[in-house]
């Protein structure tokens, strides 16, 4: 088997870069080690960018997101038992975020590479990269009990953060990492959001909180919790009472509660590894960083990284130009580490951190004070939020 590009992994990034190449005319074969349903069964943030929501539309596979994503002007900060707006929208000059599951962006990726056809292998086990230091790599796989090898011009190594494409080059990466003392405790519920028009982010003394949502019936929330907590010990009414005694009077009146239809601990963790280029292997999305959730910049990270790889790509094939393609680790490290910087920032802000000692936790109120009354800070805040300029 050829394609042009190989790419590892069916996650959003896999699946938007396919697609972006595809309409570009550039032939490419996905491996995935699970199956589809599997890859659609993990649950992750959902607050989509301009530039996530407009690679969508270019990929053409926005028909969906444009018809049933939520478009939000502003997002609530809550601490010390009160609610302060941040105009999102009026802050950086009418820019939006739009709210949008990102299972459901990964089932329309998905939707669209079948029906044009496009060839995905789930259940390739045993993905092996070789000879990417030179010109001619090819990727081996197993499947139904035999080895396969697809020879390729490039592989996209867009296979998350236990994926096997950055484990190829682990000698030659430089990892930063920054692990955070707590987890999140996540609840998908199908109960109207409490609050449709911002997603809240609270500060208490209980610790952090935030209520977000996929769709007018469909909500969800978390809070923080220790690393070691188990969500057999979280019921559905200990989850609502602690999200309630977090968030400010009025908000924790209104909040509909029901059934929980997911629940999950995850850990939050920083991460990037440099370079994202090994010949003709280019890491993209979470095979090469991790973001806390906070701020929900992990898919549109990934987004941008695509954004650029396809491109790169394309002027290669096109226009036989290697520039794209040699800036093209430069270029996405650059806007990653903002991202890195914004998403620490606002964990940091928001969370309880166990060891602080009195001083850290007085800076903290301080700066939350001063957050919400400086057009200043609320700006950068705002602007990170949406998402830096490319
Ligand atoms: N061989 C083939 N596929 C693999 C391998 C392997 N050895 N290892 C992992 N994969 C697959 C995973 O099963 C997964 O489906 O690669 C895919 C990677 O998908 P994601 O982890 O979703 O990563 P990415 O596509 O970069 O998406 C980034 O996901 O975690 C969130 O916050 C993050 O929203 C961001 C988005
Ligand atoms: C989510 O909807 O899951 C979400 C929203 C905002 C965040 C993080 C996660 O900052």
């Amino acid at each position: 088997m050829r394609t042009q590009v190989a790419i590892i992994g069916a996650g959003p990034s896999g699946l938007l870069l396919g697609q972006l190449l595809h309409k570009a005319g550039i032939d490419n074969i996905i491996l995935e080690r699970q199956s589809g349903d599997y890859v659609l069964s993990r649950i992750r943030a959902g607050i989509l960018e301009q530039v996530t929501v407009d690679l969508m539309r270019e990929a053409g596979v926005a028909q969906r997101l444009d018809r049933e994503g939520i478009v939000h002007h502003s997002i609530e900060l809550v601490f010390a038992g009160q609610r302060h707006p941040i105009d999102v929208h009026g802050l950086t000059g009418g820019k939006v975020v739009t709210a949008y599951g990102q299972t459901e962006l990964t089932r329309d990726l998905m939707d669209a590479r079948a029906a044009a056809g496009l060839t995905t292998v789930y259940d390739a086990g045993e993905v092996t990269l070789h000879d990417f230091d030179g010109s001619t790599p090819t990727v081996s796989y197993r499947k139904d009990g035999q080895t396969h090898t697809l020879a390729c011009d490039f592989i996209a190594g867009c296979d998350g953060f236990h994926g096997v494409s950055r484990a190829s080059v682990k000698d030659r990466v430089t990892e930063y990492e920054k692990v955070y003392p707590f987890g999140w405790l996540g609840v998908l519920a199908d109960v109207p959001p409490v609050s449709p028009h911002a997603i809240v982010y609270g500060n208490s003394e209980r610790g952090f909180s935030l209520c977000s949502m996929r769709s007018m019936t469909r909500s969800r929330y978390y809070v923080q919790c220790p690393l070691d907590d188990k969500v057999e010990s979280w019921s559905d009414t200990r989850f609502w009472d602690e999200l309630r005694s977090r968030l400010d009077p009025e908000l924790a009146e209104r909040i509909v509660t029901g059934p929980s239809i997911e629940k999950s601990i995850a850990p939050l963790r920083s991460f990037v590894a440099e370079p994202m280029r090994f010949g003709r292997l280019f890491l993209a999305g979470d095979a090469a960083h991790i973001v806390p959730p906070t701020g929900a910049k992990g898919l549109n990270l990934a987004a941008t990284d695509v954004k650029y790889l396809s491109g790169a790509f394309i002027e290669y094939f096109r226009d036989r130009s290697a520039a794209g393609i040699d800036t093209y680790s430069q270029r996405s490290l650059r806007r990653i580490w903002k991202a890195e910087r914004f998403s620490w920032w606002l964990t940091t802000l928001m969370h309880r951190f166990p060891d602080s000692e009195g001083f850290g936790q007085k800076v903290q109120e301080a700066e939350l004070d001063y957050l919400v009354n400086s057009r200043a800070l609320s700006t950068s805040l705002a602007e990170n939020y949406v998402g830096l300029p490319l």
